[in-house]
């Protein structure tokens, strides 16, 4: 594998794919039983190799860990049990070296209870300039136990806690370790200009920005309508959500960005209840992505799909932004189950990241779904860490489930996830989705991945936009990007797929009939039938995980197949080069011959 400098083209990030890494869960370096830096950047030309643009680093900062990283004690310090600064300069170097950037994960909206601040305001009682810095509110004498508000956390039970004296209450939206910070102080405005200046300085190449819809909050802190509860994946209005003021934050945080060299980012976490909503945080002088979720919340089928990705699109050119496109995170079920598990799960899942990859914009593939991973959910109860769980008494398993450390061997310790065992079980059957297992497999998700992600990659700049061909149906549709075409089968039956293009690229599970014929679109996705000896995608079957690329003499097609029953409703997934635009070449298989595209 080559190592390569970043590259220099303007506005990478408008169609970059990011990957996440989740510090915790990557790779354990020093046999501690959860992930560093040092493993991080032991396995940069793993990243490098899948073809990936960037990193986006789950928060590695100091914290007493109590949300996974996300109760932030120190802003300025490695968490120790992930290294210290010289593992992050060391790791930053690698990236860099092999030509990733990366992205810090920033958590403006609370600190850890742990920070210097809170602890600090505690110290200093009611009234102070401490305490200003959060959401303190005085226990009303004649109800002591009645909040200043309804508010629930979003993690389970109230969103305030009382101080040990019993005399104030603090503000958590999240776990009561969590304070919320209070943005109408100027203080932490500066501190956190200073933070960003700190990172920056230190060469990250951007931040994403945690609960980035969620500090400031409304005038008064009034009630929420209904019992107070709002989750936090979810698209509810809350007086503590997407309050207009938020933009003026970012109004004074893009400068500083600009100020330095290299095309920095903000990726804004910014759940509103509208693309319309989301695209505000994406006007010029604010951010420059913010993801959206709507793919993970959609149901697989071709009608909602279309509807996210059309409302994402339209919403974005009002801005100039970005769109970006997401599956699976942190927070969320892996989209393998969300998509029904199994082999059914993973021919959707498939088909579903070979659509996004086709897609104008950005791709965020979250760590560990280029090996197919699942979703854990059969975690015991005393290995769960996940606040949510124990918030809710159990009632709400929590994210752990998503966050099982990766396997990368198919024996050892903790499938080589480190010497000293797994902070979370891994489940026995991980061995042959490690890396070595898929390693070079055609036909393994990871090969899939590799392909598709590296076929996007010559794509970089001939892909313009995107319009619908043909009249799309319940169960699949097509669209042209401007590089290729690409066709999506939802559904359970075959459709045929003659006239879209001359031939595959790549496909998630190989066409029936062979190759395409060349000439105008068919009538796909109306007629299911086809005609005997034309090209379909196919119903389920055994052919479903294989990978196939074709090379293609004058034009491009690239493919992505699914499947599922009646029931369990199966996809597949097309598509093609324009014969007028470029040639380009794609082979799986080891480093120097790994997915090649040539203009
Ligand atoms: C969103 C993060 O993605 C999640 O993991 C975290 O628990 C909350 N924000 C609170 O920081």
């Amino acid at each position: 594998m080559s190592e390569a400098p970043v590259s220099a083209a303007p506005q990478w990030w408008r169609d970059a794919v990011i990957y996440q890494v989740y510090p915790r869960s990557f790779a354990d370096a020093d046999g501690d039983g959860m992930g560093d830096l040092e493993g991080i950047r032991s396995r940069i030309p793993y990243l490098a190799r899948l073809g990936v643009d960037a990193i986006w680093l789950s928060p590695f900062f100091a914290s007493p860990q109590n949300d996974a990283g996300y109760d932030v004690s120190d802003y300025r310090a490695i968490e120790p049990r992930f290294g210290d600064l010289d593992d992050f300069d060391r790791m930053l170097e690698t990236a860099h070296a092999h030509g990733i950037r990366l992205i810090a994960d920033l958590v403006p909206n609370h600190t850890s209870s742990e920070h210097e601040w809170f602890k600090a305001a505690l110290a200093a009682g009611p009234g102070s300039p401490e305490r200003a810095r959060y959401w303190f509110r005085d226990v009303d004498a004649a109800a002591p136990d009645t909040p200043p508000n309804n508010w629930q956390s979003i993690f389970g039970g109230p969103a305030w806690t009382k101080t040990e004296d019993g005399k104030q209450w603090y503000l958590h939206l999240f776990d009561a370790t969590q304070p919320d910070l209070n943005w109408e102080n100027p203080e932490v405005h500066e501190e956190f200009q200073s933070v960003l200046r700190f990172w920056l300085d230190r060469g990250v190449d951007g931040f994403r920005i945690d609960v980035a819809h969620g500090m400031v909050k409304a005038e008064g802190l009034p009630d929420t309508g209904g019992d107070g509860t709002i989750e936090m994946i979810g698209t509810t209005l809350a007086p503590f959500f997407d309050q207009d003021g938020v933009h003026d934050i970012y109004r004074t945080w893009r400068p500083i960005i600009e100020e330095y060299e290299g095309d920095r980012i903000f990726v804004a976490e910014a759940w509103t209840d509208s693309a319309e909503r989301r695209a505000l945080y994406l006007r010029p002088d604010e951010l420059h992505q913010a993801f959206n979720f709507d793919l993970v919340l959609a149901p697989f089928k071709a009608a909602e799909f279309r509807k996210a990705i059309d409302a994402e699109i339209a919403n974005n050119a009002g801005v100039g932004a970005p769109c970006t496109w997401v599956l699976s995170n942190h927070d969320v079920q892996r989209h393998v189950t969300r998509y029904g598990g199994g082999e059914i799960g993973l021919a959707r899942a498939k088909a579903a990241t070979q659509l996004l990859l086709s897609l104008p914009g950005v791709v965020y593939v979250y760590q560990g779904e280029e090996l197919g991973l699942n979703e854990v959910l059969d975690l015991p109860a005393e290995v769960r860490e996940d606040p949510t769980f124990f918030r809710t008494n159990g009632e709400q398993i929590g994210r752990d489930g998503c966050r099982v450390p990766l396997p990368w061997t198919r024996e050892g310790d903790s499938l080589g996830f480190g010497a000293g065992g797994s902070w979370l079980p891994q489940p026995a059957d991980w061995a042959e989705r490690s890396v070595e297992a898929e390693d070079g497999v055609e036909g393994s998700t990871l090969e899939f991945y590799r392909a598709a992600i590296n076929l996007r990659k010559g794509l970089r700049g001939s892909v313009t936009g995107l319009t619908w061909l043909g009249d799309p149906g319940d169960d699949a549709f097509a669209f042209d990007n401007g590089a290729l075409v690409c066709v999506v089968n939802f559904s359970d039956e075959p459709v045929p797929v003659a006239g879209y293009g001359t031939e595959v690229l790549l496909a998630s599970t190989p066409l029936e009939n062979g190759t395409l014929p060349a000439g105008p679109p068919d009538g796909f996705p109306h007629s299911h039938a086809g005609h005997a000896g034309a090209p379909r995608l196919p119903p389920r079957g055994p052919c479903f995980t294989r990978l196939q690329v074709y090379q293609l003499p004058s034009s491009l097609a690239l493919t992505l197949i699914g499947s599922s029953s009646a029931t369990r409703p199966y996809c597949s997934l097309t598509s093609w080069y324009s014969p007028a635009s470029s040639r380009y070449r794609c082979s799986t298989g080891r480093p120097s011959a790994a997915s090649e595209m040539r203009r």
